[in-house]
């Protein structure tokens, strides 16, 4: 199968230019001007912009998760990542407490494998450091490709790891070249702040959002970026939302530490007002809260400024019976919210449209930098010969209306129902292949492939 895509303005993270793209098989075979090539299928995208394929490095897909599972799973989560311009996503394993790594790692292929749309990879969350799991760093990242790892300062008594696990699991995966990533919240502050609110019968969705103030972030992202700097692994920040926190990363900085850093589309554009809106606050109930406007800017001044390197979407949906189950309790509410369609047309039109970020930074933050970050650099991320053939075709002038009558998630509400947004994905090639044209998918359940990754680059 050969493409050939004529007229494109090519966006990669440094480049921005005019050119005819050459597909054969999976890859990208040649660039250029007028080039003249015998294709099986001649796309002509005149007007329209061609970028890289999607990467959205944290998404929760049929995860076990508050008495109940996230409720897209590996087929319909992948395909609405597809339909949104997406064609990688980096899921998380969640080790059980008291199990093997490697158990997880079962668990989590036999619902993934042969059911995915997009190209997927795992992260592995470890909850539970101890002799035992130690040695099973070492064949994740070479057997296995597994090259990050997760780890929650949070959800006591569920998820959370206490600061000598942490320093155990720095100390191994530095030892085996890996990467450290972490949800930075103060697990303790946040249960006594939940504990209190509850007591004094504080029970709505607000009550969410009071348990988790921005210091409860800023402390947990300085500690663990403390501890990262002793024992100098390479480290990571999960879904970032405020000054606090990224000031804290700004003061690593000083000290010539790298820390790479994530926050996730809702925190640069939606706020903590929402939470006012009695119990329709809990669709947007997630950990951390939406912030301040304030903490809006600064986010997206962190992107201008090269310290927030990545914006993902932390999609975690729960249908609206779900997150019911916390009517009497916000602390019963499924955390999360569904994203994975809108992350890449949110942003543009949110922030390139807007002249917040340009261009190439777009292409840097949903795609490049993670495709470096978590070991995929080249063969995802760009659009240069030999890379994947993962593009998407976007046109900047089309106007629609994000709702849930209209997407493919599998959640009954839309966290952005009714917001207009400025630019549409028009068709996605998963290497080589025509996957999504005109809403209307081509490629079949199981097209997408398992992506063994390599060791972070420390320097992007
Ligand atoms: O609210 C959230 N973020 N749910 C998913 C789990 C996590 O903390 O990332
Ligand atoms: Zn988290
Ligand atoms: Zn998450």
């Amino acid at each position: 199968m050969s493409v050939l895509i004529k007229n494109g303005r090519v966006i990669t993270a440094s480049e921005d230019y005019i050119a005819d793209i050459f597909v054969e098989g999976e890859k990208i075979s040649a660039i250029g001007r007028n080039l003249k090539a015998n294709a099986d299928e001649t796309i002509d995208v005149s007007g329209k912009f061609v970028f890289p394929g999607g990467i959205d490095p944290h998404v929760h897909l049929d995860m076990p998760f508050m008495g109940t599972f996230s409720s897209d799973n590996y087929e319909t989560g992948t395909l609405a990542a597809l339909y949104g311009g997406t064609t990688t996503v980096i899921d998380f394993i969640l080790q059980t407490q008291g199990k093997s790594l490697y158990s997880a790692l079962d668990e989590w292929r036999s619902r993934s494998d042969g059911n995915c749309y997009s190209d997927y990879s795992f992260h592995m969350a470890v909850t539970d450091f101890n002799d035992e799991t130690k040695k099973e760093i070492k064949d994740l990242i070479y057997k296995e490709g597994i090259t990050s790892f997760k780890t929650f300062m949070a959800y006591k008594g569920a998820l959370m790891i206490d600061d000598r696990q942490m320093i155990g699991l720095m100390n191994e995966v530095r030892d085996m070249g890996g990467l450290v990533t972490v949800h930075a919240t103060n697990g303790d502050m946040i249960d006594y702040l939940t504990a209190k609110h509850r007591s004094e019968g504080k029970l709505s969705p607000l009550y969410h959002y009071l348990s988790q103030p921005e210091i409860s972030e800023s402390e947990a992202a300085g500690r663990f970026v403390d501890m990262a700097y002793h024992t100098d692994v390479p480290c990571y920040i999960v879904h970032l939302t405020c000054e606090g926190a990224l000031n804290q990363v700004r003061d690593a900085t000083r000290r010539n530490q790298k820390v790479f850093v994530e926050t996730c589309i809702q925190y640069l554009i939606l706020d903590a007002s929402l939470y006012e809106k009695d119990f329709e606050g809990a669709k947007w109930v997630m950990s951390p809260p939406l912030r301040e406007k304030k903490d809006q800017a600064t986010l997206w001044a962190g992107i201008n400024q090269g310290l927030v390197q990545v914006v993902g979407t932390d999609h975690c949906p729960f249908e609206w019976k779900k997150k019911l189950m916390g009517e009497k309790d916000f602390s019963k509410i499924p955390n999360g919210h569904p994203a994975i369609e809108n992350r890449m047309e949110l942003l543009f039109s949110e922030g390139v449209d807007k002249g917040k970020i340009s261009l190439n930074s777009y292409v840097e933050v949903t795609s490049t930098n993670s495709a470096k970050i978590f070991g995929m650099f080249p063969q995802k991320g760009t659009v240069g010969i030999g890379s994947d053939a993962d593009l998407v075709i976007f046109d900047p002038k089309k106007k629609h209306t994000l709702s849930a009558r209209s997407h493919h998630m599998n959640v009954d509400y839309s966290a952005y129902e009714g917001r207009e947004v400025n630019g549409k994905v028009e068709t996605v090639l998963m290497r080589g292949n025509v996957a999504v044209h005109e809403n209307k998918v081509k490629i079949g359940k199981g097209y997408g492939k398992f992506i063994k990754r390599g060791k972070a680059s420390k320097i992007i």
